[in-house]
């Protein structure tokens, strides 16, 4: 991490950001590169809240700190002053190298080492001149103690980016001023190949002092950057250009038959080049063609030189592969979390349009929490009758399996906690404490078995300030197929009247409780017709009270057939049962459709049936669902469909350029006629 903090940018760059930190640094590692963490932790993520390290050391250290706060706060930034680490400066080397050589007056070299450095030799032992400043030429003094002014030190690090090697570059720029730029710019050539015969075949001057000329020249013919075509020992050359000054690079560079020699170490830092390569998008093509094998001299990739070159560049590769994912993974994500899959469902804020329906998992304690704890945009609770009820019985559920998708039949007669279960205050405050987010819906489900035994929970629902706090909505269920004696209110027109007007005048229902009806699926146009003019005058006559619509709960009088047993599959109501899942996701999209184009504006329709895919929940949005249920997908797969639906719904939608839902709601148009 320290010697990436990149990568730490990288992830501090998340959202939502990250606030938990474990750095695994193995027990025993050095305080000082602890605190170096620590600190690069604070200053990369300040959304951190807590940090676990498993450090001896600090562990050890902080057994002595304070237990007052204050006092604790001055000691740990005492402590983190006092055992900072200490910058060692990197490339010692390097600097030595960048000041050009220079001469006493008698002509002696002056010994680098020994002016911005340490010179592991004795002055008598060393070849060049120990007596001398590198600086000011003067003797008695070192360069590093030199008082010549900052402006002429300045000149010459300036110069020495340069000018290394003074007499071979003095010659070569002598040559270019003379013309050499002119003639390149005059013939429009744009291939520079640099040779520097006084060089020679000294490899370890041109190790020594080919970038610099190589930038000069490049300074003097005006060029500002070059793809690089290295061979051998020059890709050593092009390795410490690259990672001293990549700006000179362009975006693509060939290194054919790479080689270090026998140089004992890399003349450039491989982390550098690392850094260069990440940085500016530059990439390397490496071509290996070996010689001769028969002949010792001739290269092959596998002989020491090449090989400790590319086993650098295999690390750095591993390296870089890990960070461009990292990025590339984190801005995918960036850009998918530009897509808002919110909605304002009548009111309600959902931070996702994809929800669970009422009905699969939704009957107890665990099933609901597990729902809070998941992307589901709103939690909705089993349909509730006054008092408990085990449901018909078994057996009463079967699946069809369709390919990948499933459907089902049921007929589980509402099973359910009873009303007082499902509003039961203490149990919704731990609901609402364990939802994320935090101010999710709560959507409470009724199915009473008369249009009194309703009226007597939204009467008791109104009596309860506990319960009203976090109630959002009731979702008045008047199309369960399956209680035996009890046919489905939502296809007895009068009676579905009553109830809709009767409920919908309950006090209750105010801007702070949202009044909802699942419907049965329909049919006929002249159903969808009745259902839309009955909701609207009500809508229209309370002022828009009227929040929502379910298209739609099961179809009813399914039948599952056995042809081994040649029985019913289920056992209730003589084996028929309410289809729902695969089979009736046209169905649906074909109510939403009808009921969206007919019902007034304050009237929002949530699509519910077969959805199992990203691509469900778009299809029912773009026939004008302003949110989409989820219920036999939710059955199979668990809480975790409604994260994978959502984030589905996210792809297609930056796969189509949509960054909202009212991007496409309801913009489903008829295909024309090809005649
Ligand atoms: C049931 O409990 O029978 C299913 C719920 C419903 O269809 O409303």
């Amino acid at each position: 991490m320290l010697a990436h903090p990149e990568l730490l940018r990288i992830l501090a760059g998340c959202s939502p950001p990250f606030t938990v930190v474990f750095a695994d640094i193995g027990g025993n590692r050095e305080l000082t590169h602890v605190l170096e963490l620590l600190q690069l932790l604070s200053s990369t993520m300040p959304h951190l809240r807590y940090v676990a390290v498993k450090s001896e050391a600090l562990a050890s250290e902080l057994q002595k700190a304070p237990v007052n706060l204050q006092e604790y706060i001055k000691w740990w930034e005492e402590f983190c002053h006092h055992v900072r680490p200490v910058k060692v400066r990197r490339r010692r080397m390097q600097q030595i190298l960048q000041h050009p050589v220079r001469r006493t007056k008698e002509g002696t070299e002056i010994c680098r080492f020994a002016n911005y450095g340490t010179c592991s030799k004795a002055p008598s032992e060393c070849r060049y001149d120990h007596g001398h400043c590198h600086r000011c030429l003067q003797p008695g003094h070192w360069a590093m103690d030199c008082e010549v002014t900052e402006a002429t030190h300045e000149k010459t690090e300036a110069m020495a980016t340069y000018s290394l090697c003074s007499e071979v570059a003095e010659g070569l720029f002598a040559a270019l001023r003379a013309g050499g730029r002119e003639y390149l710019f005059l013939k429009e050539y744009n291939i520079v190949i640099i040779d520097s015969p006084s060089l020679g075949l000294s490899r370890h001057r041109w190790i020594q002092y080919g970038p610099a000329v190589i930038r000069g020249v490049l300074r003097h013919l005006d060029i500002d950057q070059v793809s690089v075509f290295s061979m051998g020992l020059g890709s050593v050359i092009f390795h410490q250009i690259l990672a001293e000054t990549p700006h000179l690079l362009s975006h693509t560079h060939i290194v054919y038959n790479q080689d270090i020699a026998d140089l004992k170490s890399f003349p450039f830092e491989a982390y550098d080049v690392e850094v260069a390569l990440r940085d500016h998008d530059i990439q390397i093509w490496t071509i290996y063609n070996d010689e001769d094998d028969e002949d010792p001299q001739a290269y092959s990739r596998h002989s020491k030189g090449p090989a400790r070159l590319s086993e650098a560049f295999t690390k750095m590769q591993a390296d870089l592969r890990c960070s461009l994912s990292l990025r590339n993974h984190c801005g995918t994500q960036r850009a998918m979390e530009k897509i808002d899959i919110g909605c304002n469902l009548a009111g309600l804020q959902l931070s996702c349009c994809i929800l669970n329906a009422s009905g699969p998992r939704t009957n107890t304690e665990q099933q609901l929490m597990d729902i809070a704890r998941s992307s589901s945009g709103a939690l909705c609770s089993k349909s509730a009758t006054l008092e408990e009820r085990s449901g018909n019985p078994q057996p009463r559920y079967t699946e069809i399996q369709l390919g990948d998708r499933t459907a089902s039949i049921n007929s589980e007669g509402l099973p359910n906690k009873g009303f007082a279960a499902y509003s039961d205050s203490s149990f919704l405050q731990r609901l609402k404490e364990c939802s994320e987010p935090h101010g999710k819906p709560y959507i409470f489900s009724i199915s009473g078995l008369s249009l009194k035994e309703n009226l007597e929970m939204l009467d008791r629902l109104a009596e309860s300030p506990d319960v009203l706090q976090h109630l959002s909505a009731v979702e008045v269920n008047v199309a369960c197929p399956n209680v035996p004696g009890k046919p489905l209110v939502g296809y007895d027109f009068p009676q579905f009247a009553e109830v809709v007007q009767t409920m919908s005048r309950h006090p209750l229902f105010t801007k702070d409780c949202v009044l909802g009806f699942k419907l049965p699926p329909y049919l006929d146009a002249p159903l969808f017709d009745a259902v839309a003019k009955m909701l609207n005058e009500i809508a229209l006559g309370r002022g828009g009270a009227l929040g929502y619509v379910v298209c739609c709960n099961t179809l009813g009088s399914a039948l599952a057939v056995d042809i081994e047993t040649e029985t019913t599959v289920l056992h209730p109501k003589g084996g028929f049962g309410g289809l729902g899942g695969q089979l009736v996701r046209h169905l649906a999209l074909g109510n939403v459709r009808h009921l969206r184009s007919r019902l007034d504006d304050s009237i929002h329709v949530v699509g519910c049936g077969g959805v199992a895919t990203g691509e469900d929940a778009f299809a029912h949005i773009l026939c004008g669902a302003t949110a989409v249920q989820v219920a036999t997908q939710h059955r199979v797969e668990g809480p975790q469909c409604f994260e994978r639906i959502a984030s589905e719904l996210r792809e297609l939608m930056q796969r189509k350029g949509y960054t909202q839902l009212e991007d496409f709601r309801g913009k489903l148009r008829v295909r024309e006629s090809k005649l």
